[in-house]
C-alpha cells in the first residue's frame, strides 16, 4: 500500500560529492542539431561564472548502428552520476531494432521521473498568463516499451506496459515533489475509460499514494479533456502526474503555452543518476549552426543541474540573469518573434551577471 511505498522510496539519494579538488565532473552529451552549439554556450557561461564543474564530453553519433557510443556515454554517466545532454536524433527509417538513443539512456539508467516545470515568463508574450504547472511523467515504461511485432502481415501489436511498482514509484515521486515544493494539488492524467486495466492500474496506484499525503489534494482527468482544459484554462493545473506518452504530449502542449521549446528545461531523475536537457526533446536541426536558436531552455537546464549538485548560489545567479535577459524583447530570438542571435542572448546574460557581480556569491 501507500505506506510501504513511501517507505521503499524514501528519498535517500544525494548527489555525488565533489571530487578532484572540490570540482564536480559532469557528463556532457552534445547531441545533434542545435545541441553542440548550446553545449558550448553552457561551457562558456560556466567558465565565465567560475562554476566548479568540469565536463566530460561523450559524443554519440546517431547515424551509427553500433551501440558503442551510447554505451560509453552510459558508462560515463554511471561514473559521474550527472549529465547534461542535447537531444540525439532518431532516424525513423532505420530498422525497428535500432533503439532511440535518448530512450536507451533513460531506461538503462532507470531515470524514471521526467520533470518539467512550465511557468509563464515575464516579457514573453503568450495567449495565457500566470501558468505554473509541474509535470511529472513516468519515463521508463508505458507506450515506450519498444515491444512491437507484426506476427500477421498488416497487423502490428505495440505493447503498452503499466506495472504496479513503477506506477507507485512515479506517483510517490509526484507527491513527494509536491510536498517538497509546497504544492497543493496533484492531478493524474489517464484514459482509464478505454484502457480500463492499464490506465486503471495507474490511476489506482496514484489514489493509493495520495492517501499518504492528506495535505495535498488529488484529482484525475481524462487525457483528452486535459488537453482541452490546458489550452482553454491552464491556470487550473498545479502538479500533474501521468504515464509516458500522455506525459510527452501534455508537456509539449504546456511548453507551447509558455512560449515554446526554446524556453523550458527538463530533468530526468532516478535513484542513482540525473540527466538534464531541454524540456521538449527536439534537435532543432533546421536552425542548427546559424546562431539563431534560443539558448534559454538549455541554459536553464544547466541551472537545474547546478541545483542538483547543490551549487544553489551559482544556479540562482545564472537563472536570475537568464530571466532578466529573456524579459528584454529586443534580445528575443526568432522563435519569440525577435531578431536576436544566440550569442547576443548569452553575452547579455554574462553582462547581467557581471553587473550584479559574481562576487556577491556566498557559498
Ligand atoms: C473536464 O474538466 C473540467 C475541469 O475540471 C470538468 O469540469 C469537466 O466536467 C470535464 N469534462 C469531462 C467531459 O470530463
Amino acid at each position: 500500500g501507500a505506506a510501504s511505498c513511501n517507505q521503499r522510496h524514501k528519498s535517500t539519494y544525494t548527489p555525488p560529492p565533489a571530487r578532484y579538488g572540490g570540482r564536480h565532473t559532469v557528463t556532457l552529451i552534445p547531441g545533434d542539431g542545435i545541441g553542440p552549439e548550446l553545449a558550448n554556450h553552457v561551457r562558456e557561461l560556466f567558465r565565465f561564472c567560475c562554476v566548479p564543474v568540469d565536463f566530460e564530453v561523450a559524443n554519440v553519433d546517431s547515424s551509427l548502428a553500433s551501440e558503442d557510443d551510447i554505451n560509453n556515454a552510459i558508462m560515463a554517466i554511471r561514473r559521474n552520476g550527472v549529465a547534461l545532454k542535447g537531444n540525439i536524433e532518431t532516424n525513423h527509417n532505420l530498422p525497428p531494432s535500432y533503439k532511440s538513443r535518448n530512450n536507451l539512456l533513460r531506461t538503462t539508467l532507470d531515470l524514471y521521473a521526467n520533470v518539467m516545470h512550465c511557468q509563464s515568463l515575464p516579457g514573453v508574450r503568450t495567449r495565457h498568463k500566470n501558468i505554473d504547472i509541474l509535470i511529472i511523467r513516468e519515463n521508463t515504461e508505458g507506450e515506450y516499451s519498444s515491444l512491437e511485432h507484426e506476427n500477421v502481415p498488416g497487423v502490428v501489436e505495440c505493447l503498452k506496459i503499466i506495472t504496479r511498482p513503477k506506477s507507485l514509484r512515479i506517483a510517490d515521486y509526484a507527491f513527494r515533489t509536491a510536498r517538497e515544493r509546497g504544492r497543493r494539488r496533484v492531478t493524474a492524467v489517464h484514459k482509464a475509460n478505454i484502457m480500463k486495466l492499464a490506465d486503471g492500474l495507474f490511476l489506482e496506484c496514484c489514489k493509493e499514494v495520495a492517501s499518504g499525503y492528506p495535505e495535498i489534494a488529488f484529482d484525475s482527468m481524462i487525457v483528452d479533456n486535459t488537453t482541452m482544459q490546458l489550452v482553454s484554462r491552464p491556470q487550473q493545473f498545479d502538479v500533474m502526474v501521468m504515464p509516458n506518452l500522455y506525459g510527452n504530449v501534455v508537456s509539449n502542449v504546456c511548453a507551447g503555452l509558455v512560449g515554446g521549446p526554446g524556453l523550458v528545461p527538463g530533468a530526468n531523475y532516478g535513484e542513482d543518476y540525473a540527466l538534464f536537457e531541454t524540456g521538449t526533446r527536439n534537435t532543432g536541426k533546421s536552425i542548427a549552426n546559424r546562431n539563431i536558436a534560443n539558448p534559454t531552455a538549455m541554459l536553464l537546464a544547466s541551472c537545474l543541474l547546478l541545483d542538483h549538485l547543490k551549487l544553489h548560489a551559482y544556479a540562482s545567479m545564472i537563472r536570475r540573469a537568464i530571466i532578466s535577459t529573456v524579459t528584454e524583447a529586443r534580445l528575443h530570438t526568432a522563435d519569440l518573434g525577435g531578431q536576436g542571435s544566440t550569442s547576443e542572448v548569452v553575452q547579455s546574460i554574462m553582462k547581467a551577471i557581471q553587473s550584479t557581480g559574481p562576487m556577491t556569491l556566498s557559498i
